[in-house]
């Protein structure tokens, strides 16, 4: 295919809440335009404030019921998004949203559809009715979610003894649902509706739209090579992508899928071509977690910054990774990046540069280095009076908790580091921002001790290290400006 590029997309979200997706997608790409619909009016009206705030004249954030939008009338998109959304409506708002993608996709459109799927999903059905059945009779939500957080508590000894393997599988479901965010507890073991579906039956249903079957957007499940040998060999033995991406469904119990799908008159062939990585832009966050051996063939692990590991063999793929965590988040031009690592893994220049593409084409399909369509540099230096974007300053002034990272990740901000956020507006030092978080510290700290708590104010030293600390992270994640030359 030839998607649009990015930077002058037209995009529509169905379901997109407080447009915490598009604001961020807006903001950073100012020559694309950005649909988003969603039937809540209030996270709709929180969006539209921030987008306001940010004077974002590239979006629009409609209130509508999916149920009664004329597809003719919404105009045609590149990109159509759909996340977590399809599994947790009706029936006949399912078909309405398949419609839509089936409609207004452009000719070369995509659109991406999250939803519940079959074999998986059904054993989760389980716990989800408990929920439903024993919280049945309270109507408000937040007393609803204080019911069955004190019920998973009750239920975390109940199974944990019991040898049979359903007991274990609900005792590792509880264990897990007594840390999940308050949001996805409710929205997908309370909703009414929770229906899953198995991926071929949902691929029959969007070829009657239409639309066609291009891939997966965790790519690196389409491969029977992740399975176990006995697996993939049995999936190899069948015919055609959907057949053998049911199956590996069934072999996984996968419970969920992110489906990228297209038109379905568009000719694919599934075949894949390493070498067009070379046209792309590289980034990634990965560092070592040991001393890199860049002279030997030699598995080592690199970690994400979530703690997740990557195992990678090849030296120019470690001196690629090294280059990449220091120009971070830049993103790289593919011939620029191959050089770099050639000359850092010196002596390595009779390694064989294939090596390198399938790791990183491997790397990218477990989502764990991004690919661009362009070399992009971003400031990511400190300056004397730090001034944050207004995308950073308007998300931390609306304590959402986190911040998007130019590379359209989340980064976590508990309120101390929000205050910071907003108070670097490129009027500060380090020390003045430093005794601004004092006072902010006192006045929170007099009515933690009003409350009952025990709060106390962190030494000064500390303090001035933690807010380095934090400005180099802002820095690293492109939330910071490059000071006005005079
Ligand atoms: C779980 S939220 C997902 C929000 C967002 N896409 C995300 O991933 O964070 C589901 C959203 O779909 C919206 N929604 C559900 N049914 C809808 C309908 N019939 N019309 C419009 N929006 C709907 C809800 O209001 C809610 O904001």
């Amino acid at each position: 295919m030839e998607p649009a590029l990015p930077a002058g997309a037209r995009v529509l979200e169905l379901g997109c809440a407080g447009g915490g997706n598009l604001i961020p997608m807006a903001w950073y790409l100012p020559g694309a335009s950005f649909l988003g619909i969603d039937k809540a009016l209030a996270p709709l009206a929180a969006g539209r404030a921030l987008a306001e705030r940010l004077a974002l004249s590239n979006l629009e954030l409609r209130q509508a019921d999916i149920a009664s939008l004329e597809p003719e009338a919404l105009g045609e998109f590149d990109y159509i998004l759909i996340h977590g959304v399809w599994s947790w409506v009706p029936f006949p708002a399912q078909e309405q949203l398949l419609r839509i993608c089936g409609a207004c996709l452009a000719p070369q459109g995509i659109a991406y559809i999250s939803y519940n799927t079959l074999p998986g999903a059904a054993p989760r059905g389980m716990v989800r009715d408990l929920l439903r059945y024993h919280t049945r009779t309270i109507r408000d939500p937040g007393v609803r979610l204080t019911a069955v957080r004190g019920l998973l508590e009750r239920l975390a000894s109940v199974w944990a003894s019991d040898d049979a393997p359903l007991a274990q599988y609900l005792s590792r479901e509880v264990a897990e649902l007594r840390h999940a965010h308050p949001g996805y507890l409710f929205h997908e073991y309370l909703g009414e509706v929770s229906a899953p579906i198995l991926f071929a039956d949902f691929m029959q249903r969007a070829s009657q739209h239409g639309l066609g079957y291009l891939a997966d957007a965790d790519l690196h499940t389409m491969f029977p090579s992740t399975l176990p040998e006995s697996a993939m060999v049995l999936v190899d033995s069948l015919e055609g992508l959907i057949e053998q991406e049911q199956h590996m469904d069934f072999l996984r119990y996968r419970h969920s899928r992110k489906t990228l799908l297209c038109r379905a008159d568009i000719p694919l062939s599934h075949e894949l071509d390493l070498s067009r990585l070379r046209e792309f832009a590289v980034s990634a966050l990965l560092t070592p977690v040991q001393r890199v051996d860049l002279t030997r063939v030699v598995a080592e692990d690199f970690a994400a910054p979530d703690g997740v590991r990557f195992s990678v063999t090849h030296p120019l793929t470690k001196a690629a990774l090294l280059c990449l965590a220091e120009a971070y988040p830049d993103a790289v031009a593919y011939p620029e990046l191959e050089e770099a690592a050639l000359q850092r893994a010196a002596g390595a220049r009779e390694w064989d540069v294939a090596g390198l593409i399938e790791e990183l084409f491997s790397l990218y399909a477990h989502r764990a280095i991004h690919l661009v369509t362009a070399r992009e540099t971003v400031y990511h230096g400190l300056s004397s009076h730090p001034r944050a974007h207004a995308l950073a300053r308007a998300q931390a002034g609306a304590y959402l908790g986190h911040l998007a990272t130019v590379r359209h990740t989340v980064l976590d901000v508990d309120p101390l580091a929000g205050q910071l956020v907003q108070l670097m507006d490129g009027t500060r030092n380090l020390d003045e921002l430093v005794a601004e978080l004092v006072v902010y510290l006192a006045h929170h700290t007099a009515r933690a001790v009003v409350k009952g708590g025990a709060a106390e104010l962190p030494p000064d030293g500390q303090l001035l290290a933690g807010c380095k600390h934090l400005m180099e992270l802002f820095a690293r994640h492109g939330l910071l400006e490059e000071p006005e030359k005079n």
